[in-house]
């Protein structure tokens, strides 16, 4: 006679968890070391680093440096890479011309890095704020970001950067119509083969803060609230995403990333694109803070994250975790 005072359960979910080797065949997610894109912070100049004082572990790298940091990482396993360039006040003006300046040093690191390290995937930032007195990424006139005269600068710094030798171009400005302008100012230019990473869903968002550190890019006026979304909206990230995908992106990015995860996911159902998430500098500042504190196992915290952004959809994610991830791996 069967035990009637025993619960009977058709199901039970805790049978595919009962040990290491069920929970790995059941696993539905993992974090590839190749699936993770690595910020580099640039800086003109030579046997130059310094520690961003607000990412603890994250540094601005001379092109000797960035050299021997790119060879590590590529011997982790890492494979992508998304370049930054701070550039000093002297070299800032209204429309950003140092961006497709032929002495840029932002240029020459990426074509250096691309000639030693062919096997790297190099993205670029194309935005004017790195190169802007005003620190928008917009050309401004009158305290406004004008559109369409921002989407020649835009298209000039995605042609000189190809000419560089980068693989992607990464508009980060949220420029309207800059995905199509870009396409055609590469295309007529004989860069059919370089790819854009639109910055699709791209949020006025407070996660901002370390990199506007690190970048000395913050704006002098205002802030970013006409051209980036209003953290608030999703459904206004599908109509983004419409506009990158006619406009001939080949990657919709969502960023930030971890307060935007249903943004990811929605991307992901909308479109047949990949998605890549920028997990972006305030993200990691907090964990690393928490952690110094005792208060948080941010390495748990860090991989528990990581996982999220590949659960909500993400087929690639920037981060700045990327190295020390790769580096916990070959334990
Ligand atoms: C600007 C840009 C920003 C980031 C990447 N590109 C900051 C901003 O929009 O003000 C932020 C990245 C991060 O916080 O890690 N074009």
């Amino acid at each position: 006679m069967p035990d009637t005072r025993k619960p009977y359960l058709t199901e039970r979910p805790r049978r595919n968890r009962a040990n290491p080797r069920i929970r790995a065949l059941v696993e539905e997610n993992q974090i590839r070391v190749d699936k993770l894109i690595e910020p580099l912070f640039l800086l003109d100049g030579e046997k130059k680093i310094e520690e961003v004082s607000s990412m603890p572990g994250i540094f601005r790298l001379s092109e000797d440096n960035a050299h021997r940091h790119v060879e590590k990482s590529l011997k982790l396993g890492i494979k992508s890479f998304i370049l930054f360039p701070i550039i000093p006040d002297f070299l800032k003006d209204t429309s950003g011309s140092y961006s497709y300046s032929e002495k840029n040093f932002y240029l020459k690191i990426i074509s250096s890095l691309k000639k030693k390290f062919p096997e790297a995937l190099l993205i670029s930032d194309a935005a004017l704020d790195p190169y802007s007195v005003d620190g928008h990424d917009g050309i401004v006139r009158n305290g406004e970001i004008l559109n369409d005269a921002t989407l020649e600068v835009l298209a000039k710094m995605s042609v000189a950067q190809s000419e560089a030798g980068i693989d992607i171009v990464g508009p980060s400005d949220m420029m309207d119509g800059r995905v199509a302008h870009i396409r055609h100012a590469l295309d007529a230019h004989n860069f059919s083969h370089v790819g854009i990473m639109a910055y699709t869903a791209k949020y006025a968002s407070a996660f901002y803060g370390p990199f506007r550190d690190a970048l000395h890019s913050a704006p002098k006026f205002g802030d970013k609230k006409t051209y980036q979304m209003n953290p608030a909206n999703a459904r206004e990230a599908l109509r983004e995403a419409r506009l990158d995908s006619t406009e001939g992106a080949d990657y919709l990015m969502v960023k930030p990333a971890l307060s935007y995860l249903d943004v990811i996911y929605r991307l992901k159902i909308a479109t047949t694109l990949p998605i890549v998430c920028y997990n972006v500098s305030g993200e990691y500042a907090m964990v690393k803070a928490a952690g110094e504190k005792g208060w948080i196992d941010a390495q748990r915290v860090r991989d528990e994250m990581l996982l999220s952004f590949f659960r909500a959809g993400a087929d690639a994610v920037i981060t700045y975790f990327a190295h020390e991830f790769a580096l916990a791996m070959q334990k």
